[in-house]
């Protein structure tokens, strides 16, 4: 298993651009399910995620070849045998997000089977939401061996009215699975309570581009009228606002001066909200889209201690809670972090304390006292984002960091090292014991 070596301490300055979603990647591909016809997707980041979701698809009949050459990197999706609809326990136990075939398959088949996604590092992973959803269009849900199984009567899901707010706000990939069923239902369905994640407003988009008549994709109700198939279509990933945020934050941990390009910044104003009040400065250029803009980071030399709580979008998201996390060990003061997606979302805290960090964890928020600097020390990640933020801290210890298991982050960070090398990072990838 791979590590990363970081000698901490370097200022990180020069250029790099965000790459597309892997969240809203994933919900695309699924896509392709819903119809015979080619499906093409740009700008689809190179990560194992990726490549796990292409086997899968594979797995049900789904050809997808990606053009290596130039860049934006496209995939092409095509189906070409609906007869397996069946998603195995060993691919979806390594990727929860396998989950989203689940949708386009049962409307397009009128079955699947999907095995029930574990837990996971960041907490229980439950999908009962989905299943409501799907049930309300009319399917028939079975649990047997540790799998969903899902037929549609008669082989098509009729449109419903369903409520999709849970304990912890809404669901973003049940939403994404709900409103790709609705699209071949017979009928109109309206989600109430949707996830506003831009990711599903980016799977809504292609959805549309195939045939599909989606309106309120976005906002918490979202209207599907029913139609009879869809075509194939092309489509642009939007930009990656996790990783855009983690790069925020690794030029505010070094005190550094980035110019970050294609950062979705619409997507991403509680986030700029929060790292604006830490003393972060990001300075916009002016863009005619508001997904694609270019911005300088740097920081002010004194952090101020904030308050952080995570939230479903337009909130501030619980997949930049450990990043920003990391960023607050050296703010002057007390920062409190409050976990309200994901409450058991904590396993990076343990590791930052290893590196000299001082926070005290109180159920589902943590209190960080702001210390004069962070100490290298060997760490393990975990899961993709706390990986990032011992990456981040270890940017900024003095001595070396050595982030054991880096392949948690390479299921959502492409290349991460090479590029953080470019801006000045001493960092290095090796096979380590761990
Ligand atoms: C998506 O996961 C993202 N993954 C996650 O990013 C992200 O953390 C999460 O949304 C929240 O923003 C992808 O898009 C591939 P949820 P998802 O269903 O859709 C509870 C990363 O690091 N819930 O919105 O699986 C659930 O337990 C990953 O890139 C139910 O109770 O998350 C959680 O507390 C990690 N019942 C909350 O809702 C359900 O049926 C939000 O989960 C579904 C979810």
């Amino acid at each position: 298993m791979d590590a990363f070596h970081i000698e901490g301490g370097r200022r990180l300055e020069g250029e790099i651009s965000v790459n597309g979603s892997k969240n809203a990647a994933l919900p695309l591909m699924a896509a392709a399910l819903l119809t015979n016809e080619p499906v093409v997707l740009r700008s689809v980041p190179d990560l194992a995620d990726i490549r796990n979701m292409q086997k899968l698809l594979d797995e049900l009949g789904c050809e997808v070849s990606s053009s290596e050459s130039g860049s934006p990197r496209a995939v092409t999706l095509h189906v070409n045998d609906e007869s397996i609809s069946h998603a195995r326990y060993d691919i979806v136990r390594t990727m929860r997000a396998s989950v989203c075939v689940l949708g386009p398959m049962l409307a397009r088949r009128g079955r699947a089977r999907v095995s029930m996604p574990g837990g996971c590092a960041i907490g229980e992973r439950p999908i009962d939401l989905h299943l409501r959803g799907l049930r309300a269009l009319g399917a028939q849900i079975e649990l047997d061996e540790g799998d969903v199984i899902a037929t549609a009567p008669g082989g098509r899901l009729r449109g419903a009215t369903v409520f999709l707010g849970g304990p912890f706000g809404s669901t973003v990939l049940g939403t994404a699975n709900v409103m790709s069923a609705a699209t071949l239902a017979q009928g109109t369905t309206v989600i109430e309570s949707a996830a506003c994640e831009p990711e599903i407003a980016d799977v809504a988009a292609l959805l549309n581009a195939m045939g599909a008549r989606i309106s309120g994709a976005g906002t918490p109700r979202v209207t599907i009228e029913g139609v009879d198939q869809l075509h194939g279509a092309e489509h642009s990933v939007i930009p990656d606002r996790i990783e855009a945020g983690t790069l925020m934050c690794a030029a505010a941990m070094t005190n550094g001066s980035v110019q970050i390009h294609d950062v979705p910044l619409d997507s991403m104003l509680a986030v700029v909200d929060r790292l604006t009040a830490l003393g972060v400065v990001v300075q916009p250029e002016p863009s005619d889209d508001p997904q694609r803009v270019s911005c300088r980071v740097t920081c002010e030399r004194v952090l101020k201690p904030i308050r952080v709580t995570t939230q479903p979008h337009p909130g501030f998201p619980t997949d930049l809670q450990a990043q920003m996390m990391a960023l607050l060990c050296l703010a002057d003061g007390n920062s409190i972090v409050t976990e309200k997606v994901f409450p058991e979302r904590f396993l990076h805290v343990a590791e930052l304390s290893r590196m000299g960090a001082e926070l005290h964890r109180q159920g589902a928020t943590v209190v960080v006292t702001g210390v004069r600097g962070l100490r290298g020390a060997p760490v393990m990640a975990s899961d993709l984002r706390a990986s990032a933020s011992l990456v981040l801290a270890g940017l900024a210890a003095a001595g070396e960091t050595v982030v054991n298991r880096v392949y948690h982050l390479d299921r959502g960070y492409e290349n991460l090292e090479a590029r953080l090398e470019q801006l000045g990072a001493a960092i290095t990838r090796r096979g380590d014991s761990v």
